[in-house]
């Protein structure tokens, strides 16, 4: 069976998974972009998909709306197609906004939740997806298969797993990002590496660090670090700094005012 997929809004993160479903018989693909601009840039490149600036038909119970607009812009984007989405299963790729909003914006109790991340764009995402009772095992399969197309999914037992997953997926890329910059600036400004030559490095260690977690899944992220820290060696005097200058509770603050930010932003759209 062939379901109807309709993306609302036509943006980075929808193209992140329409672009991985192109081939995939299992979806009807229609892309909803207000911009008319963006609205031609997307029929060219993707001419197999129906691209519309509005919703001009209403979806029926096994057609699936996915709502991908900034959630700033959310209630006035959906108050025109609220009668067109009401028996469709809606899921939600924006942050902050609880289903219970949603659900009153739409009157529809179909809602799932998900929080994809950037690097879904490479096919190599980290999503979760809260789904409630009312959507059955067998359309939980298809939910799950559309984000499975862009990485690895976590199914939440409860939507709080949705909110407290950004500090875990979601901010965690640019904190990454952020513990990179700290050692391609120093290697450039103490070291006198070019910036070129340090990001190069640095970055092909993170990648190497990563392979290696992913090699060997039964191995303790503790016990990998042992086995490259040296007693009265060189990285444990890095490791002994981090620890001294309490570096994970600086983690633990961190991710906490992230989650937090979260639950104070939910609140606003209610
Ligand atoms: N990017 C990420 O890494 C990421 C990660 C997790 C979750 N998300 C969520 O994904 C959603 C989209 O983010 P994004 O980064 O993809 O933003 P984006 O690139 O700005 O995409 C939103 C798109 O929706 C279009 N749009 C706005 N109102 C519309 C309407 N009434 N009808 C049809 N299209 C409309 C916008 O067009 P115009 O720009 O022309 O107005 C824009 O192309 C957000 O809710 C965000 O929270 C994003």
């Amino acid at each position: 069976m062939t379901n109807k997929l309709v993306f609302f809004g036509g943006g980075n993160m929808a193209e992140a998974i329409f672009s991985k479903l192109r081939n995939n018989p299992s979806f009807n693909i229609e892309i909803i972009q207000n911009n008319h601009e963006r609205a031609q840039e997307l029929s060219h490149k993707y001419p197999e998909f129906r691209v519309q600036q509005t919703l001009d038909n209403s979806l029926d119970k096994d057609g699936i709306l996915i709502i991908a607009v900034k959630p700033q812009h959310a209630k006035e984007a959906i108050a025109p197609i609220k009668e067109k989405i009401k028996n469709c299963i809606i899921i939600s790729v924006m942050a902050g906004i609880p289903s219970k909003t949603i659900i009153n914006w739409t009157d529809n109790q179909r809602v799932v939740r998900t929080m994809p991340n950037t690097p879904a764009s490479l096919g190599l995402g980290a999503t979760a997806i809260y789904c409630p009772e009312l959507v059955t095992a067998q359309e939980r399969t298809l939910i799950y298969s559309i984000f499975e197309a862009i990485g690895i999914i976590y199914p939440a037992q409860d939507e709080s797993f949705v909110d407290k997953v950004l500090p875990v997926t979601s901010s965690t890329v640019a904190f990454i990002y952020y513990f990179i910059e700290g050692f391609i600036n120093h290697a450039v400004e103490r070291y006198g590496f070019t910036e070129t030559d340090a990001r190069n490095l640095v970055n092909q260690t993170v990648m190497g660090s990563s392979a290696m977690i992913n090699k060997n899944p039964d191995i303790a992220i503790e016990e990998l670090r042992a086995r490259v820290t040296s007693k009265k060696g060189t990285t444990e005097q890095g490791i002994l700094t981090f620890e001294a200058s309490g570096l994970h509770d600086i983690i633990a603050k961190a991710m906490d005012n992230c989650y937090n930010r979260a639950l104070e932003m939910a609140k606003e759209f209610n």
